[in-house]
């Protein structure tokens, strides 16, 4: 039998803004956006999950939007903005909502942090004065297995009042 490629795994050119910096690489049609972004990209602090838009791991931010990359194809994504975790701390090294994270251990594992973090930036982007109960339904949308969730509410609501906000109930 030859070597021939199948019509439907035909890689295609994908060219879009990976944290700054406008990439080229190639996708199967049915590659998945988190998979492109991981093993294509090289952004390996983007953690995948469930891979059916459930658990929040793969979140990124695409546009300024944070968005399950594992429910979007890689080739839906030409020409888009992406965010991941690595694009996130300064020069300086950790952002104010990474360092509110650690000093409010928000995390033990780690692996659904990159996802939350993304999800946090655009919410605190949308939202000067978030209360506890907006936190927590943004935070809804994400499954951590090992903390109690308690530690991120923190972290986000200082992060909001230290940036200006006064938060409410
Ligand atoms: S891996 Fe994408 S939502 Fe779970
Ligand atoms: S810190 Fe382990 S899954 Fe959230």
């Amino acid at each position: 039998m030859s070597a021939q490629v199948k019509k439907g795994d035909q890689r295609h050119a994908v060219t879009l803004t990976v944290n700054g910096r406008e990439r080229t690489g190639e996708a199967a049609p049915r590659m998945l956006l988190s998979d492109f972004l991981r093993h294509e990209m090289g952004c390996l602090g983007l953690h995948v999950g469930c891979e059916h838009g459930v658990c929040g791991a793969c979140t990124i931010l695409r546009d300024g939007r944070a968005e399950r990359s594992c429910t979007q194809y890689a080739v839906q994504a030409e020409g888009a903005d992406i965010r991941t975790v690595e694009s996130f701390s300064g020069e300086d090294g950790l952002n104010d909502l990474q360092r509110a994270f650690r000093r409010h251990h928000a995390l033990q594992c780690g692996f659904c942090t990159a996802g939350i973090l993304a999800s946090a930036t655009e919410f605190l982007e949308r939202n000067k004065a978030p209360s506890e109960a907006q936190v927590r339904d943004m935070l809804s949308g994400h499954i951590c297995r090992c903390t109690d969730y308690s530690g991120m509410v923190r972290a986000i609501l200082e992060v909001a009042q230290a940036r200006g906000g006064e938060g409410g109930e």
